[in-house]
């Protein structure tokens, strides 16, 4: 367990409605190097069944052993576990992964479980679902510089419990007219969540992800997302993620990129957001 700090972590949610964005390649990357480069203490918490942060992070198999002992998010999030009653068994510290990656101390997991494909139905009548890991966050938040929770691609109840606890949402996203799209469908379901639900968050920014710099398209839609009307209360960071194979490669030996290849395009461009995210959020 680590030492235990007075200040709460910020937590920060990665959400977009569009799939593919980058949403959980922008997480684990960015978290990755908060740790390695800056020594912040990280809990990355993968909210989504693809269950593809936590692979990003850990082989697949060394997954499959820890599920069977130890808690994932299915259980933190209170679902039953192959009939029998475990659920109440799994305090929080029983689902984090501490250093999931030998080389990069300080970065945790709570890793994600396909069952939470099922999560709606389990909860479906169960008062107050979306503030449950709201409530077990607290008693380690304060362990942590930061918190990242990996959302699906919906705003269903897996996604409702990591925004209620969030201070933030940062938004990865590739500069293409669907996406484009998604950006402001999340917006205007985030501020009903706001005002009906009482949620907390502010939105961080959107993060271009993905970007193919030869392609005009790509930089006329930057531009004129930038320049839109709609979005003139949006900050939109400066760094962008560019499309880089490496970045792709990476998940398959389970490593974030500044391990797999520190001298990547991706590699490099995930420092320069690093840096860029610390001066906007502050910390
Ligand atoms: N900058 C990049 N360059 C090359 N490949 C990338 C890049 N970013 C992501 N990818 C790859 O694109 C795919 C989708 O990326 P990722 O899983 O990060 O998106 P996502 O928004 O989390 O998707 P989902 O909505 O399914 O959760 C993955 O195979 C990933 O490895
Ligand atoms: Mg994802």
């Amino acid at each position: 367990m680590p030492a235990r700090k007075n200040n709460r972590a910020k937590v920060v949610s990665f959400i977009h409605m569009k799939g593919g964005v980058g949403k959980s390649t922008c997480a684990v990357n960015l978290a990755a190097t908060l740790a390695r480069d800056h020594q912040r203490r990280v809990l990355v918490v993968d909210f989504d069944p693809q269950t593809n942060a936590t692979t990003s992070l850990m082989p697949l198999e060394a997954w499959k052993q820890w599920s069977l002992k130890n808690g994932t998010m299915a259980d933190l999030l209170e679902m039953e576990r192959g009939g029998s009653r475990r659920k109440s068994e799994f305090k929080i510290e029983d689902c984090i992964i501490q250093d999931v990656l030998p080389d990069i101390p300080g970065l945790d997991l709570i890793p994600s479980h396909l069952q939470l494909t099922f999560l709606d139905l389990d909860l479906a009548a169960r008062p107050g679902r979306e503030r449950i890991f709201a409530r077990k966050l607290n008693k380690i938040v304060s362990n942590y510089d930061f918190v990242f929770c990996i959302c699906a691609p919906n705003l269903m109840t897996a996604t409702q419990n990591a925004l209620f606890a969030s201070d933030w949402y940062l938004t990865p996203m590739q500069p293409d007219f669907l996406s484009s799209m998604g950006l402001s469908m999340l917006r205007d379901r985030l501020s009903y969540l706001r005002k009906s639900l009482e949620f907390n968050l502010k939105s961080l920014g959107v993060v271009f992800s993905r970007v193919r710099g030869h392609l005009t398209y790509h930089q006329e839609t930057m531009e004129r997302l930038k320049s839109d009307k709609a979005f003139k209360t949006v900050h939109f960071f400066e760094t962008f993620i560019p499309e880089n194979i490496k970045l792709g490669e990476a998940p398959m030996e389970s490593k974030p990129i500044n391990l797999y290849d520190n001298r990547a395009t991706g590699a490099v461009a995930f420092r320069k957001l690093t840096e860029e995210f610390l001066e906007r959020i502050g910390g």
